[in-house]
C-alpha cells in the first residue's frame, strides 16, 4: 500500500546536522546554537561558516564586484540568471567531479558574489560604483555589502541588515533549500544549485511574502484601521501575508528576534506593524481556532528592512543574500551524501486501458 503524503508533509527526506526549527518550543538553532545568541555577537560571514563548516571562521572571503553584466530591471530575476552564468564564466566544475574542499570553495565564492550582485544592482546604473578601496575598509561582509550599495551606510542600517541576514540564514528543509539539495544530488555545479534555490524562493508563499507585508502595513497606516483591514482581507478569502507557518505551532523565533530588533532600532513603522499584528492574531484565532496561526519571519523582516531603507521590490533578493548560507550548507551535506533525490509519486490516473478507450479516439 502506498503512503501518500500531500506536499510531503511530515515525510523525513534526509538526516541533517545543520538546523532544525523547534516546532513546539518556538526556537531555531544553527548547529545547536540559538539564533538569539548569534545576532549582534558574530558576523553573517561567520554564521555562513558555522552553517557550512560547523565552526566560526574562516568565514566568507571579501567579495569582489560582480563580474558579469546582467540587467533585466528585476533584481531577483537578474541575480538568479547572473549566478547561473558564473559557472561558465569562472569555469566551475560540476560537483560530481570535485572533492568537498573544492565544493566548499565554490560555494563561498558564489555566495559572496551573489551579495555583490544584489548590492551593485540596488545601487543602480545611474550612480558611479563605490571605489574598491572604500569597500575594502569594511570590517564585515554585511558592512561591505552596504558600502557597495550606499557608499557610506548608516551604521544602524548595517546592524538591521546584519540581524536580518543572520535570522534568515537557514531554516531546515524549506522549499528553496529542498530545491538546492535536489539539484546538488544530480552532481550539478554550485552556481546551478544556488540559482535554482533563488527561483524557488521567489514565490509569495515562501520568500516573496515580505514585500506584500509592507504593502499591508502601508494600507493600515493610511486607513488607521487595522481591524477593518484584517477583516476585509479575510472576508475576501485572501491570506494575511506574514502569518502562518508549515512548521511552527508556536511563535516563529525569527519573528521574535526581528520584532525586538525593530523596536531597539526605532523602526518608524513599528507601532503600526504591532497594531496590525495584534488585530491579525485576534481575528485568525477567532476564525481558525483549531490552527495555530502566528506571525512568521516575513512580517517583522519587512519592518526591519523598511527601517534599513531597503525598498520592497528588493526584499526577495535580500532573502537570497541571507539564505545562501543555509543553501551552501545543505548543498555540501548533499554532496557528502552522494545520492540522487528521486521520490516516487502515487499514481491515481485511469486503470490500464486500450487507446480506443481514450476519449477522442475514432
Ligand atoms: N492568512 C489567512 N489564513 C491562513 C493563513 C494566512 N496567512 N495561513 C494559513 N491560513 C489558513 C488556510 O487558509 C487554511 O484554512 P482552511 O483549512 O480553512 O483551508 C488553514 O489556515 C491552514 O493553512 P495551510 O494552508 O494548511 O497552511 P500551510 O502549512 O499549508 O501553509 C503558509 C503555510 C504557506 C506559510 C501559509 O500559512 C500562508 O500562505 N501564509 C501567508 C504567506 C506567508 O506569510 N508566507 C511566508 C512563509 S515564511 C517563509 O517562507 C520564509
Amino acid at each position: 500500500m502506498s503512503d501518500f503524503k500531500p506536499g510531503l508533509e511530515g515525510v523525513i527526506a534526509f538526516e541533517t546536522e545543520i538546523a532544525e526549527p523547534d516546532k513546539a518550543g518556538g526556537s531555531l538553532r544553527y548547529r545547536g546554537v540559538d539564533i538569539e545568541d548569534l545576532i549582534g555577537q558574530v558576523s553573517f560571514g561567520n554564521v555562513w561558516a558555522l552553517l557550512v563548516d560547523g565552526r566560526f571562521g574562516p568565514g566568507l572571503p571579501p567579495a569582489e564586484p560582480f563580474p558579469v553584466p546582467v540587467h533585466s530591471g528585476d533584481i531577483r530575476v537578474d541575480v538568479q540568471s547572473a549566478v547561473a552564468m558564473l559557472a561558465p564564466y569562472w569555469g566551475l566544475d560540476q560537483m560530481l567531479d570535485i572533492d568537498e574542499d573544492q565544493t566548499r570553495a565554490d560555494l563561498a565564492r558564489v555566495s559572496v558574489t551573489a551579495l555583490s550582485f544584489v548590492a551593485q544592482a540596488a545601487r543602480g546604473l545611474g550612480l558611479p560604483a563605490v571605489p574598491q578601496k572604500d569597500i575594502d575598509k569594511a570590517q564585515t561582509i554585511v558592512e561591505r555589502f552596504m558600502k557597495r550599495w550606499r557608499g557610506e551606510p548608516d551604521p544602524r542600517h548595517v546592524k538591521a541588515v546584519d540581524a536580518y541576514f543572520i535570522s534568515a540564514a537557514e531554516h531546515g528543509l524549506n522549499a528553496s533549500t529542498f530545491t538546492t539539495r535536489i539539484v546538488a544530488s544530480t552532481g550539478a555545479d554550485a552556481a546551478a544549485c544556488i540559482s535554482a534555490g533563488i527561483g524557488a524562493l521567489s514565490g509569495p508563499l515562501h520568500g516573496g511574502a515580505p514585500s506584500r507585508v509592507l504593502h499591508m502595513i502601508e494600507a493600515v497606516e493610511r486607513s488607521g484601521d487595522a481591524e477593518g483591514y484584517v477583516k476585509g482581507v479575510l472576508d475576501r478569502g485572501e491570506r494575511l501575508m506574514g502569518f502562518g507557518h508549515r512548521v511552527y505551532r508556536a511563535e516563529d523565533p525569527r519573528a521574535r528576534v526581528l520584532r525586538r530588533t525593530a523596536k531597539e532600532l526605532g523602526a518608524p513603522r513599528f507601532e503600526v506593524a504591532e497594531a496590525l499584528e495584534k488585530a491579525a492574531l485576534a481575528e485568525l484565532q477567532a476564525r481558525k481556532p483549531d490552527r495555530v496561526l502566528m506571525t512568521n519571519v516575513e512580517f517583522w523582516s519587512a519592518v526591519v528592512l523598511d527601517f534599513a531603507e531597503v525598498p520592497a521590490h528588493m526584499f526577495t533578493s535580500m532573502f537570497t543574500c541571507a539564505r545562501v548560507a543555509g543553501w551552501s550548507a545543505h548543498i555540501l551535506e548533499q554532496k557528502k551524501l552522494g545520492r540522487i533525490v528521486r521520490p516516487s509519486a502515487l499514481y491515481v490516473g485511469p486503470d490500464t486501458r486500450k487507446p480506443q478507450d481514450v476519449e477522442g479516439w475514432d
